[in-house]
């Protein structure tokens, strides 16, 4: 089977990291390149995470520092989600490779371009480095052959009332990349945060005995902690949605909509305006992913989470 030449761009965050074990477990997938972006924490500290996930799970495709900030809003960070490092709790092995020399855009263009077949972006964060690389390289879209993100939501938000943290951060990007044009999926809040992760699934988790398990298990448990003080009952695993939509899109619910980005609005800037009545006129831009069968979900976890029981790094 040939495998998909993929992206992955995020601002780990336990779920992005959560995420990328399923991409690194999954056969489908040639991971040619690891991109960080200011989000969950500063562009520092989701670099370091980066680094250190792809030492935990032997990634071994170059990692590159991305945008220090949104294109035009102040960064905000999600600490009380994900800790003052960004992904606090478990120890971390240090690097196993030096950070790239090229800057994130510069590194996605270059993969895409030496690419022999279209490059799926896995995106996970705010959009920044994903608007920039196709400001700065536009000459490679039509290499992209799909862009996959967890954002937004077509009936609430988390960060504001209408609008979701990884698209609120950076409303203009999402604008960019929802023209674009390329085939895009969009795993927002709807289906996202029905990608929970309970305290009863932890100990199953836990008993599959290998190092990045046990790491996963003590990622889920600090990721919880927040979430259970303000009502969830279980911990959003946001991000893993957007690689298992394109690994196992049967247990997922999608419909393709005309979606667009609000810019402007006082109390909705940064909403992701689905158009479920056709009022718009315009023609499908996104699949959005809307449901998951969790069941399904958790059991792919500790599928992946399997393919690790031969690995053990130094920490
Ligand atoms: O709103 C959830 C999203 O924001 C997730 O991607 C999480 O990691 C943060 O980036
Ligand atoms: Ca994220």
């Amino acid at each position: 089977m040939d495998k998909i030449p993929v992206i992955l761009d995020g601002d780990p965050g336990h779920d992005d990291a959560i995420a990328w074990v399923f991409a690194k477990a999954s056969p489908k997938f040639d991971i040619k390149a690891v991109t960080s972006v200011a989000g969950n924490q500063t562009i520092e500290k989701t670099t370091i995470n980066a680094r250190r996930i792809c030492a935990l799970l032997g990634i071994d495709a170059p990692v590159a520092r991305g945008a220090v900030k949104p294109m035009t809003a102040d960064p905000v960070t999600a600490g009380n989600w994900h800790g003052d490092s960004g992904l606090d709790g478990p120890a971390m092995p240090e690097p196993d490779q030096e950070l790239s020399e090229l800057p994130a855009v510069d590194l996605m263009a270059k993969v895409i371009r030496e690419s022999e077949t279209p490059v799926t972006i896995i995106a996970t964060g705010p959009q920044t480095n994903v608007a920039q690389l196709l400001i700065a390289h536009p000459e490679v879209k039509d290499k992209i052959g799909k862009i996959s993100i967890m954002g937004g939501g077509v009936t609430h938000g988390n960060w504001s009332p209408a609008a979701e943290f990884n698209i609120f951060e950076d409303p203009e990007a999402a604008w960019i990349e929802f023209h674009s044009g390329i085939p895009l999926q969009m795993c927002g809040l709807d289906v996202t945060e029905r990608a929970i992760i309970r305290p009863d699934d932890f100990p199953r988790i836990r008993g599959i005995g290998n190092q990045v398990a046990d790491i996963v298990a003590g990622w889920l448990e600090f990721f919880y902690r927040y979430p259970m003080e303000i009502g969830y009952d279980g911990a959003p695993v946001h991000d893993p949605c957007a690689v298992l939509s394109l690994t196992h899109p049967e247990i997922f619910k999608m419909q393709d909509l005309y979606v667009d980005i609000e810019l402007e609005g006082e109390y909705t800037r940064g909403e992701t305006v689905a158009d479920f009545i056709g009022s718009s006129g315009k023609r499908p831009n996104v699949t959005c992913v809307l449901d998951i069968d969790r069941d399904r979900y958790i059991d792919l976890l500790v599928e992946a989470l399997h393919a690790f029981d031969c690995r053990e790094v130094k920490i």
